[in-house]
């Protein structure tokens, strides 16, 4: 006799994050921006409690984990930020969502070749309130902690993992999308119109709540120094370009980018786009002389990155790695597209590459 094999909610992710969702739906629409945390931040079964979820076994690729040379170019930036500040020391370099640690190794690797004193005064914090990494001349907090007095806050794709409010455009005004559980799997649902200034008048966007705010607190990070932040995203204008009708939000399961939050749930990444233009005014606000934001592509090329591939020619194993890994990094179909956004207080003179911006 044929048995009743449907897979219920197993089949739509973590059959378990599904459940604890339905439930705290309770029959009613929550907002999508509720819906998008607890899939990637549930307590136990979101999506980035558990390791492994980037890199070529996981869902997607960063940059720093694309090749070291990504973190030995940050590193060399921070090093100059350093150098400019008089050498201080300590000099702390503080990356929130810093995910395994790939970015941190790559940096602290570079700094221990120096033989200028850099490694000597550098401290490297890493602000991780998920899964976290294992490299153990880190220090790994989950939480808040006390700025320093000199050096550098830099984060990668920080941003655009934040959860987000999505919105329709209406006749009467921007109307706020929730999600509710219909028994067998999760619909959208229209909540109410809002006012936001400037929205777009038609199609889908998403608006982040937290970006300013985690902004501000990556800039409160350094009294005097620099941030440094890598994210995909652009300035509001093209963010809310009247033709991008669908808004940017975007799903990674498995190395295949697709528009559905409400598959692979638990399982998979959620990102949208960030807006660089509220990122640079929370900078500002914050004291901050804003750069940028360019292109990865523009900074690694201003840094001079591809010289990394050229000292590589003695060993062609390594040379044909970071040849491909820098293509890769500045595709800019891909990784390349990734914008820079760099903050200087109390730090004279013009950050590495970006002496060519406006
Ligand atoms: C897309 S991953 C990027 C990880 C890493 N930076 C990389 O490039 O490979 C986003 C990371 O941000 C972390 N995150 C999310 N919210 C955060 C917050 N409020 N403070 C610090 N980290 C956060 C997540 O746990 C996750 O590890």
């Amino acid at each position: 006799m044929p048995l009743d094999l449907d897979p219920g909610t197993a089949a739509l992710g973590n059959a378990r994050l599904v459940r604890a969702i339905a439930d705290e739906m309770a029959g009613a629409a929550m907002p999508f921006e509720r819906f998008m945390e607890l899939a990637l931040y549930h307590p136990e079964f979101g999506y980035y409690r558990r390791r492994g979820r980037i890199g070529p076994q996981g869902d997607f690729l960063t940059s720093p984990v694309i090749h070291p040379m990504f973190g030995w170019a940050v590193a060399a930036w921070c090093r100059d930020a350093w150098d400019r500040l008089g050498r201080p020391s300590p000099f702390t370099i503080f990356e929130p969502g810093a995910g395994e640690g790939a970015l941190a190794t790559s940096i602290l690797d570079w700094a221990e070749g120096r033989t200028d004193g850099f490694r000597e005064a550098l401290r490297y914090v890493a602000i991780e309130p998920n899964a976290g990494g294992s490299d153990t001349r880190v220090e790994w907090v989950a939480g808040p902690v006390p700025p320093a007095a000199a050096g550098v806050a830099v984060c990668n794709e920080l941003f655009d993992a934040l959860p987000v409010r999505v919105f329709e455009a209406g006749e009467r005004g921007p109307v706020e999308v929730g999600v509710r559980w219909d028994g067998e799997r999760f619909v959208e649902a229209r909540l109410g119109v809002v006012t936001i200034d400037d929205a777009p008048a038609a199609g889908r966007f998403e608006v982040n709540p937290h970006a300013y705010a985690a902004m501000q607190s990556l800039c409160s990070l350094v009294e005097r120094g620099a941030v440094l932040a890598f994210d995909y995203g652009y300035p509001q204008d093209e963010l809310w370009a009247p033709w991008r009708t669908n808004g940017t939000l975007l799903c990674f399961y498995r190395h295949t980018a697709h528009e559905d939050p409400y598959v692979h749930v638990g399982e998979q990444d959620i990102t949208a786009h960030v807006n660089f233009s509220e990122l640079a005014s929370a900078a500002h606000e914050e004291g901050f002389e804003v750069h940028g934001p360019i292109s990865q592509a523009q900074f690694l090329a201003a840094m001079g990155a591809g010289s990394l591939v050229e000292a590589a020619r003695g060993d062609m194993a390594e040379y044909f790695a970071r040849r491909s890994a820098y293509t890769t990094l500045t595709d800019t179909a891909g990784l390349g597209r990734v914008r820079v956004l760099a903050g200087a207080r109390g730090l004279p003179g013009l950050p590495p590459g970006f002496e060519e911006t406006p």
